[in-house]
């Protein structure tokens, strides 16, 4: 069995569809989804799910081995960042080397780094007439959004688009490919 953990800093919709992708697959489950946001909707979700959770702090990840030692105790063997929006601490990326995969909602290298994450990626983008934007779904190294690029997918923006706009295109190509480029990578 092959077990991911999900680290999630806000709704949680691609943990959500990450869950019910391998839910019917035998060989992989989502053993365990961390947050740093006691309040995250991310942790309603994967109650529901009946998957177990837990919440640290950003003391806890950079200061304490709590969660290095919680994805021990799952057997965890790949780690998937769905919107997560601390740093990862190269300690943990030490113990995962080319097995921390992370989604942003644009194309790197563009519109990446400290900063850029949700709604202020496609506000940027909107400000600068972008004609096109996307996903990347990507290994994470020590660097913010500058590990190996894994997927590209791209969506057509229109003049007209609001950021929300963009938010929902880019969301569409979320649900469609993440979780299946999960699976391609751990197979
Ligand atoms: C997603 O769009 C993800 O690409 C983005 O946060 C959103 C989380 O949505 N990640 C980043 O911006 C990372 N820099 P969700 O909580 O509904 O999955």
């Amino acid at each position: 069995m092959i077990r991911i953990a999900i680290f999630a800093s806000g709704s949680g919709s691609n943990a959500e569809n990450i869950i019910s992708h391998f839910a019917v697959n035998e060989n992989v489950e989502v053993a365990l989804v961390l947050s740093n946001k006691p309040n995250a909707f991310v942790l309603e979700r994967a109650k529901k799910h009946q998957v177990e959770s837990l919440v640290f702090s950003s003391n806890d990840l950079n200061k304490s081995t709590k969660v290095l030692d919680a994805l021990k105790e799952y057997n965890v063997s790949i780690v998937v960042l769905a919107g997560f929006l601390l740093k990862i601490p190269d300690s943990l990326i030490q113990h995962y080397p080319n097995k921390i995969i992370n989604i942003h909602p644009a194309l790197l290298p563009n519109y990446g780094g400290k900063g850029m994450y949700g709604m202020h990626v496609h506000c940027a983008v909107v400000q600068n007439n972008e004609s096109t934007s996307g996903i990347t779904i990507h290994y994470v190294n020590e660097n913010y959004d500058e590990g190996a690029v894994i997927f590209q997918a791209t969506c057509n923006i229109d003049p007209t688009d609001s950021p929300e706009e963009v938010q929902v295109k880019v969301q569409e190509l979320e649900a469609l490919h993440f979780a299946k480029i999960i699976e391609s990578v751990i197979a």
